[in-house]
Protein backbone atom coordinates (compact mmCIF):
# COMPACT_ATOMS: atom_id res chain seq x y z
CA UNK A 1 0.00 0.00 0.00
CA UNK A 2 1.10 3.67 -0.95
CA UNK A 3 0.97 6.31 1.40
CA UNK A 4 1.14 9.45 -0.15
CA UNK A 5 0.84 13.15 1.50
CA UNK A 6 0.93 15.31 -1.27
CA UNK A 7 -1.30 16.30 -3.43
CA UNK A 8 0.69 16.87 -6.32
CA UNK A 9 1.50 12.91 -5.81
CA UNK A 10 -1.32 12.12 -5.58
CA UNK A 11 -2.73 13.40 -8.81
CA UNK A 12 0.42 11.89 -10.59
CA UNK A 13 -0.22 8.52 -8.98
CA UNK A 14 -4.29 8.65 -10.03
CA UNK A 15 -2.88 10.08 -13.28
CA UNK A 16 -0.82 6.75 -13.85
CA UNK A 17 -3.65 4.76 -12.95
CA UNK A 18 -6.23 6.13 -15.40
CA UNK A 19 -3.55 5.69 -17.89
CA UNK A 20 -3.41 2.40 -17.46
CA UNK A 21 -7.00 1.72 -17.34
CA UNK A 22 -7.68 1.08 -13.93
CA UNK A 23 -10.96 2.21 -12.46
CA UNK A 24 -10.18 3.94 -9.10
CA UNK A 25 -12.60 4.03 -6.04
CA UNK A 26 -11.94 6.71 -3.46
CA UNK A 27 -13.23 6.33 -0.03
CA UNK A 28 -12.75 10.25 1.77
CA UNK A 29 -12.59 9.58 6.15
CA UNK A 30 -11.34 11.38 8.63
CA UNK A 31 -9.20 8.56 10.06
CA UNK A 32 -9.92 6.43 13.25
CA UNK A 33 -11.15 3.52 11.20
CA UNK A 34 -14.24 1.42 12.05
CA UNK A 35 -15.56 -1.32 10.50
CA UNK A 36 -17.94 1.44 8.79
CA UNK A 37 -15.03 2.84 6.85
CA UNK A 38 -13.88 -0.71 5.81
CA UNK A 39 -17.69 -1.76 4.16
CA UNK A 40 -16.95 1.65 2.02
CA UNK A 41 -13.57 0.21 0.79
CA UNK A 42 -15.87 -3.05 0.21
CA UNK A 43 -18.98 -1.21 -1.94
CA UNK A 44 -16.13 0.75 -4.16
CA UNK A 45 -14.82 -2.68 -5.05
CA UNK A 46 -17.88 -4.78 -5.69
CA UNK A 47 -21.05 -2.24 -6.18
CA UNK A 48 -18.41 0.48 -7.92
CA UNK A 49 -16.21 -2.49 -9.85
CA UNK A 50 -13.33 -0.82 -8.75
CA UNK A 51 -10.04 -2.34 -9.15
CA UNK A 52 -8.07 0.23 -7.20
CA UNK A 53 -8.92 2.04 -4.50
CA UNK A 54 -7.74 5.04 -2.82
CA UNK A 55 -8.14 6.20 0.90
CA UNK A 56 -7.59 9.67 2.03
CA UNK A 57 -7.38 10.28 6.03
CA UNK A 58 -7.66 14.05 6.57
CA UNK A 59 -9.04 15.39 9.47
CA UNK A 60 -10.68 18.55 8.12
CA UNK A 61 -10.73 21.95 10.48
CA UNK A 62 -12.90 23.47 7.84
CA UNK A 63 -15.89 21.38 8.97
CA UNK A 64 -15.60 22.02 12.61
CA UNK A 65 -17.48 24.91 13.94
CA UNK A 66 -15.14 27.13 16.97
CA UNK A 67 -16.76 25.15 20.03
CA UNK A 68 -16.29 21.40 18.60
CA UNK A 69 -14.09 18.72 18.98
CA UNK A 70 -11.48 19.30 16.38
CA UNK A 71 -8.80 19.16 18.52
CA UNK A 72 -9.90 16.35 20.47
CA UNK A 73 -10.54 14.44 17.17
CA UNK A 74 -9.37 10.77 17.52
CA UNK A 75 -6.70 10.12 15.83
CA UNK A 76 -4.62 7.06 15.50
CA UNK A 77 -2.41 7.31 12.16
CA UNK A 78 -0.86 3.66 12.42
CA UNK A 79 -4.13 1.56 13.34
CA UNK A 80 -5.60 3.14 10.52
CA UNK A 81 -3.10 2.25 8.29
CA UNK A 82 -3.03 -1.56 9.88
CA UNK A 83 -6.82 -1.58 8.88
CA UNK A 84 -6.21 0.31 5.61
CA UNK A 85 -3.78 -2.04 4.30
CA UNK A 86 -6.02 -5.42 5.27
CA UNK A 87 -8.86 -4.29 4.35
CA UNK A 88 -6.89 -4.15 0.56
CA UNK A 89 -6.36 0.18 -0.18
CA UNK A 90 -4.24 0.22 -2.45
CA UNK A 91 -3.11 4.32 -1.39
CA UNK A 92 -3.53 6.47 1.42
CA UNK A 93 -3.80 9.77 0.40
CA UNK A 94 -2.44 11.64 3.96
CA UNK A 95 -2.63 15.34 3.55
CA UNK A 96 -1.00 18.03 5.64
CA UNK A 97 -3.54 20.77 6.50
CA UNK A 98 -0.99 23.27 4.59
CA UNK A 99 -1.21 21.44 1.63
CA UNK A 100 -4.88 21.31 1.65
CA UNK A 101 -5.52 24.74 2.44
CA UNK A 102 -2.06 26.70 1.16
CA UNK A 103 -1.67 30.65 2.95
CA UNK A 104 -3.89 32.49 0.53
CA UNK A 105 -6.26 29.90 -0.14
CA UNK A 106 -9.73 31.78 -0.41
CA UNK A 107 -12.26 29.14 -1.81
CA UNK A 108 -15.41 27.45 -0.64
CA UNK A 109 -17.83 25.15 -2.24
CA UNK A 110 -21.34 25.54 -0.66
CA UNK A 111 -24.50 24.37 -1.57
CA UNK A 112 -27.42 26.65 -1.33
CA UNK A 113 -29.92 25.65 1.46
CA UNK A 114 -29.28 21.93 1.67
CA UNK A 115 -26.43 22.48 4.41
CA UNK A 116 -29.04 25.10 6.78
CA UNK A 117 -31.26 22.76 7.35
CA UNK A 118 -31.31 19.29 9.66
CA UNK A 119 -27.79 19.34 11.00
CA UNK A 120 -26.73 22.52 9.85
CA UNK A 121 -29.18 24.79 12.35
CA UNK A 122 -26.35 23.96 15.02
CA UNK A 123 -23.45 23.51 12.59
CA UNK A 124 -24.00 26.06 10.34
CA UNK A 125 -20.91 26.15 8.99
CA UNK A 126 -19.81 22.31 8.45
CA UNK A 127 -21.35 21.52 5.08
CA UNK A 128 -19.28 24.31 3.77
CA UNK A 129 -16.61 22.76 5.05
CA UNK A 130 -17.41 19.33 3.45
CA UNK A 131 -18.35 20.18 0.50
CA UNK A 132 -15.06 22.22 0.03
CA UNK A 133 -12.57 19.81 1.23
CA UNK A 134 -14.45 16.69 -0.32
CA UNK A 135 -14.45 18.92 -3.88
CA UNK A 136 -10.33 19.48 -2.91
CA UNK A 137 -10.16 15.96 -2.58
CA UNK A 138 -11.93 14.70 -5.90
CA UNK A 139 -9.75 16.76 -7.93
CA UNK A 140 -6.93 16.13 -6.28
CA UNK A 141 -7.70 11.87 -6.80
CA UNK A 142 -9.74 11.79 -9.99
CA UNK A 143 -11.40 8.99 -8.79
CA UNK A 144 -14.16 7.13 -11.11
CA UNK A 145 -16.41 6.25 -7.82
CA UNK A 146 -16.73 8.15 -4.72
CA UNK A 147 -18.70 6.39 -1.59
CA UNK A 148 -19.98 7.69 1.17
CA UNK A 149 -22.11 6.18 4.16
CA UNK A 150 -25.47 6.59 4.75
CA UNK A 151 -25.03 7.11 8.42
CA UNK A 152 -24.26 10.89 7.29
CA UNK A 153 -26.73 10.90 5.22
CA UNK A 154 -27.35 15.22 4.40
CA UNK A 155 -24.05 14.72 3.71
CA UNK A 156 -24.56 12.54 0.97
CA UNK A 157 -27.39 14.28 -0.86
CA UNK A 158 -25.39 17.92 -0.52
CA UNK A 159 -22.23 16.41 -2.24
CA UNK A 160 -24.96 14.55 -4.48
CA UNK A 161 -26.36 17.76 -5.00
CA UNK A 162 -22.62 19.33 -5.61
CA UNK A 163 -21.53 17.18 -7.89
CA UNK A 164 -24.65 17.32 -10.20
CA UNK A 165 -24.41 21.23 -10.14
CA UNK A 166 -21.10 21.36 -10.64
CA UNK A 167 -20.93 18.31 -13.48
CA UNK A 168 -18.50 17.01 -11.89
CA UNK A 169 -17.37 13.46 -13.28
CA UNK A 170 -17.62 11.28 -10.48
CA UNK A 171 -20.21 8.25 -9.89
CA UNK A 172 -21.40 8.46 -5.59
CA UNK A 173 -22.35 5.17 -4.54
CA UNK A 174 -24.16 5.73 -0.77
CA UNK A 175 -23.10 2.85 1.39
CA UNK A 176 -25.57 1.16 3.75
CA UNK A 177 -24.83 1.78 7.59
CA UNK A 178 -22.66 -0.91 9.44
CA UNK A 179 -24.21 -1.37 13.16
CA UNK A 180 -23.18 -2.57 16.40
CA UNK A 181 -24.83 -5.78 17.20
CA UNK A 182 -27.80 -3.36 19.48
CA UNK A 183 -27.98 -1.24 16.47
CA UNK A 184 -25.91 1.75 17.52
CA UNK A 185 -24.89 3.07 14.16
CA UNK A 186 -20.59 2.66 14.37
CA UNK A 187 -19.01 6.17 14.06
CA UNK A 188 -15.40 7.74 15.42
CA UNK A 189 -17.46 9.48 18.37
CA UNK A 190 -18.46 6.08 20.07
CA UNK A 191 -15.28 6.03 21.98
CA UNK A 192 -16.09 9.33 23.51
CA UNK A 193 -19.34 7.33 25.40
CA UNK A 194 -18.95 5.83 28.64
CA UNK A 195 -20.56 2.83 29.83
CA UNK A 196 -24.03 4.15 31.24
CA UNK A 197 -24.41 6.16 27.65
CA UNK A 198 -23.70 4.07 25.66
CA UNK A 199 -25.80 1.61 26.90
CA UNK A 200 -28.50 4.67 26.00
CA UNK A 201 -27.41 5.48 23.11
CA UNK A 202 -29.21 2.76 21.23
CA UNK A 203 -32.08 4.83 21.56
CA UNK A 204 -31.64 6.85 18.39
CA UNK A 205 -31.63 3.59 16.36
CA UNK A 206 -34.70 2.02 18.26
CA UNK A 207 -36.97 5.55 18.03
CA UNK A 208 -35.98 4.94 14.02
CA UNK A 209 -37.33 1.53 14.48
CA UNK A 210 -40.16 2.42 15.91
CA UNK A 211 -41.06 5.20 13.07
CA UNK A 212 -40.00 2.26 10.55
CA UNK A 213 -42.82 0.15 12.28
CA UNK A 214 -45.67 2.83 12.65
CA UNK A 215 -44.93 3.49 8.58
CA UNK A 216 -45.07 -0.62 8.21
CA UNK A 217 -48.50 0.23 10.02
CA UNK A 218 -49.82 2.44 7.50
CA UNK A 219 -48.88 5.54 9.49
CA UNK A 220 -48.18 8.25 7.08
CA UNK A 221 -48.65 11.17 9.04
CA UNK A 222 -44.92 13.12 10.05
CA UNK A 223 -45.94 14.34 13.30
CA UNK A 224 -47.71 11.14 14.97
CA UNK A 225 -43.95 9.70 13.91
CA UNK A 226 -42.06 12.04 15.11
CA UNK A 227 -44.02 12.34 18.61
CA UNK A 228 -43.51 8.96 19.10
CA UNK A 229 -39.92 9.23 18.28
CA UNK A 230 -39.06 11.76 21.12
CA UNK A 231 -41.61 10.06 23.13
CA UNK A 232 -38.82 7.35 23.19
CA UNK A 233 -35.67 9.72 22.82
CA UNK A 234 -36.82 11.41 25.93
CA UNK A 235 -37.61 8.64 28.40
CA UNK A 236 -33.36 7.86 28.40
CA UNK A 237 -32.39 10.43 30.86
CA UNK A 238 -28.68 10.85 29.09
CA UNK A 239 -29.99 12.17 25.85
CA UNK A 240 -30.69 15.42 24.76
CA UNK A 241 -32.25 16.08 21.36
CA UNK A 242 -30.80 18.17 18.79
CA UNK A 243 -33.11 17.27 16.05
CA UNK A 244 -35.77 14.39 14.74
CA UNK A 245 -36.74 15.13 10.98
CA UNK A 246 -38.65 13.35 8.12
CA UNK A 247 -37.60 15.41 5.28
CA UNK A 248 -37.61 14.27 1.48
CA UNK A 249 -34.04 13.76 -0.07
CA UNK A 250 -33.71 16.29 -2.51
CA UNK A 251 -34.39 19.41 -0.87
CA UNK A 252 -34.22 18.29 2.64
CA UNK A 253 -37.37 19.73 3.07
CA UNK A 254 -39.65 18.55 5.94
CA UNK A 255 -42.96 16.31 4.64
CA UNK A 256 -46.01 16.56 6.39
CA UNK A 257 -47.23 13.32 4.94
CA UNK A 258 -44.61 9.86 4.55
CA UNK A 259 -44.66 9.32 0.55
CA UNK A 260 -41.97 9.13 -2.08
CA UNK A 261 -38.14 8.52 -0.77
CA UNK A 262 -37.91 10.28 2.56
CA UNK A 263 -35.20 10.67 5.13
CA UNK A 264 -35.63 10.51 8.73
CA UNK A 265 -33.07 12.10 10.47
CA UNK A 266 -32.18 12.04 14.29
CA UNK A 267 -29.38 14.05 15.96
CA UNK A 268 -29.35 13.24 19.37
CA UNK A 269 -26.92 14.60 22.06
CA UNK A 270 -25.82 11.25 24.84
CA UNK A 271 -23.98 13.05 27.25
CA UNK A 272 -21.59 15.46 25.58
CA UNK A 273 -21.38 13.13 22.10
CA UNK A 274 -23.49 14.39 19.32
CA UNK A 275 -24.93 11.55 17.44
CA UNK A 276 -26.60 10.88 14.57
CA UNK A 277 -28.67 8.36 12.41
CA UNK A 278 -31.43 8.21 10.02
CA UNK A 279 -33.43 5.28 8.18
CA UNK A 280 -34.46 6.18 4.37
CA UNK A 281 -37.88 5.11 3.30
CA UNK A 282 -39.88 4.76 0.36
CA UNK A 283 -36.60 4.29 -1.34
CA UNK A 284 -34.88 6.06 -4.40
CA UNK A 285 -33.97 4.40 -7.56
O1 LIG B 1 -17.63 11.77 6.38
C1 LIG B 1 -16.48 12.17 6.67
O2 LIG B 1 -15.69 11.48 7.30
C2 LIG B 1 -16.06 13.57 6.25
O3 LIG B 1 -17.10 14.47 6.34
C3 LIG B 1 -15.42 13.60 4.86
C4 LIG B 1 -16.39 13.18 3.79
C5 LIG B 1 -14.19 12.69 4.85
C6 LIG B 1 -14.95 15.03 4.54
O4 LIG B 1 -14.04 15.49 5.46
Amino acid sequence: METITSPADMKQFSRRLRQEAHRIGFVPTMGFLHQGHLSLVEQARVQGRCDRIVMSIFVNPLQFGPREDFEKYPRDFDGDFQLAWSAGVDCLFYPDVRDMYPDGARTTVEVAELGQVLCGVSRPTHFRGVTTVVSKLLNIVMPHVAVFGQKDAQQFFIVRRMVQDLLMDVELIRAPIVRETDGLALSSRNVYLNAEERKQAVCLYQSLMQARRLIDEGQRDAQTILRAMRTHIERHPSARIDHVAIVDTERLQPRTVVEGPTLIAAAVYIGTTRLIDNIIVGEEP
